[in-house]
């Protein structure tokens, strides 16, 4: 019988991906988002359930508060009770701020932090009522440090750690424990954005390890917070970043 049950928004993208395999590896029953009309959650199933991970899927817009009630309709419809929730969805449009358009700084914000309001805010009842819960959200190295082009992203990462201290108060005596993971630049598409000139003369010279993180190192991280051992850790934002920014 798996251990608790996950749902892992941006589940199939890179990071997503290794933070469901990772709490499948751990013996949850694992649910991840994908986003309707963006990604299609058959080829992704068929692919990760070949390499053993039987996991599922539900779609959801994390940005679109209507879209997040009715993906926790469905899986309340389903008898599905989420137990532990990994806001992972997350998307850069990186502008200085003088060329940052309006509509770039609405949709990194809805989509990095509403979202984080939206499925936390529908899902965190049912743990409180069951006495168990973990909520962990993605954010950023950038989030703590500020990043040149990013005033949108920087904005939406540092309002989740907020927010993550902030719930973490109000469901301490409930069984529900909040946290945060702040990475540092992965080895992912959303990093190979990135200019490689900007990433060896700006990005590695700047991280102590001198390389880029890999996804499963954050996932083993956000399994470790999920888990019954990290029932005293709580309100925490983690940096796992290779040095690059200490606090
Ligand atoms: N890659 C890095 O170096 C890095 C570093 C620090 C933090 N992060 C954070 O880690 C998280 C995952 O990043 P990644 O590198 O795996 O990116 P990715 O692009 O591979 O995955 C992001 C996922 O979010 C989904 N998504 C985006 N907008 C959505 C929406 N509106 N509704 C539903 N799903 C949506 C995408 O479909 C995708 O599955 C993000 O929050 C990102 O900000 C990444």
């Amino acid at each position: 019988m798996p251990k608790r049950t996950a749902l892992v928004t941006g589940g199939m993208g890179c990071l997503g991906e290794a933070i469901a395999k990772a709490l499948c590896d751990a013996g949850h029953a694992v649910w991840v988002t994908y986003f309707p009309g963006f990604e299609e959650p058959e080829p992704w199933l068929e692919r990760v359930r070949k390499e053993g991970y039987n996991m599922q899927a539900v779609g959801v817009d994390v940005s679109d508060y209507d879209s997040c009630r009715e993906c926790a309709e469905v899986l309340a419809t389903k008898g599905v009770a989420i137990d532990i929730l990994v806001n992972n969805a997350g998307i850069t449009r990186d502008a200085s701020l003088g060329k940052m358009s309006k509509e770039n700084w609405d949709a990194v914000l809805r989509t990095n932090l509403d979202s984080v309001f939206n499925m936390t805010g529908l899902l965190y009842g049912g743990m409180v009522e069951r006495g168990w819960g973990r909520v962990v959200s993605i954010s950023s190295v950038n989030g703590s440090k500020g990043a040149y082009g990013q005033t949108n992203y920087s904005a939406a990462k540092a309002g989740i750690v907020g927010f993550t201290k902030a719930l973490a108060l109000e469901v301490a005596r409930k069984g529900v424990t909040v946290n945060a993971v702040s990475p540092g630049y992965l080895d992912t598409p959303m990093v190979a954005k990135v200019p490689q000139d900007v990433l060896d003369s700006q990005v590695l010279p700047q991280i102590p390890l001198g390389r880029l993180g890999k996804p499963s190192e954050i996932a083993a991280l956000v399994a470790f917070m999920c888990s019954e051992p990290a029932a005293f850790m709580t309100g925490a934002n983690v940096a796992m970043n290779g040095g690059q920014h200490m606090y």
